[in-house]
């Protein structure tokens, strides 16, 4: 696929299919995540690839953080299992070292998720990233073992599409006419 296809057709895949994504599969999906701009090379990244009982495990640490806060957990649990495979992607800042940019780590570390899941939709996968809440309680950064210094910046469900799924429209945009000025332009 096309790399502006790619970018033009990818949608969120909230539920996908049961088939698991190899570790191969996996890797060159990494392997694009650490292709991402990245301004004095500060790489400001690592990964935890969670499938199987590591899933169940993630979204018992995510349960028991909610109900500490006194909160429902219906369905929590299974939220966990909406993918095969979880790619979580952890913010490692080097801000601490000269000309370093706090914001321009956040902006490399969302360019490197884009590439995850615009890699994965051309190479035929289902994926979404998603934050929430999720991503600061504290049960599941002890579970990933994530250290003060880091972020939790995103988990990537990644799996196969169910059939049919392409069949929903794709979620809304403003036309990118209304937000654009051109000046100098004849
Ligand atoms: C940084 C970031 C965090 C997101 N977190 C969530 C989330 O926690 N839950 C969710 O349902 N979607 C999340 N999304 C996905 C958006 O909901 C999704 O991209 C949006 O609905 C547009 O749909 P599309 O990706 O199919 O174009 C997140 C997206 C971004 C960029």
């Amino acid at each position: 696929m096309e790399t502006y296809d790619a970018i033009m057709s990818r949608r969120s895949v909230p539920k996908t299919a049961e088939r698991v994504p190899d570790r191969q599969t996996i890797t060159k999906l990494i392997a694009a995540a650490v292709r991402a701009p990245t301004h004095h090379i500060t790489q400001p990244w690592r990964f935890i690839v969670l499938a199987g009982d590591s899933l169940k495990e993630l979204g018992e640490a995510w349960a028991t953080g909610v109900e500490r806060l006194g909160k429902r957990t219906d369905g929590l649990r299974e939220k966990a299992l909406r993918a095969p495979v979880v790619l979580c992607v952890i913010e490692t800042p080097k801000a601490h070292l000269p000309k370093v940019v706090e914001i321009e780590e956040h902006y490399a570390i969302g360019a490197a998720m884009q590439n995850i899941l615009l890699a994965a939709h051309s190479m035929g996968m289902a994926a979404m990233l998603r934050t929430g809440a999720t991503v600061s309680i504290p049960e599941v950064r002890e579970y990933l073992g994530v250290t003060d210094a880091e972020l939790v910046a995103g988990f990537v469900y990644l799996g196969y599409p169910q059939e049919g799924a392409d069949e929903r429209p794709r979620s809304r945009r403003t036309d990118c006419n209304e937000l654009t000025e051109w000046r100098g332009w004849n």
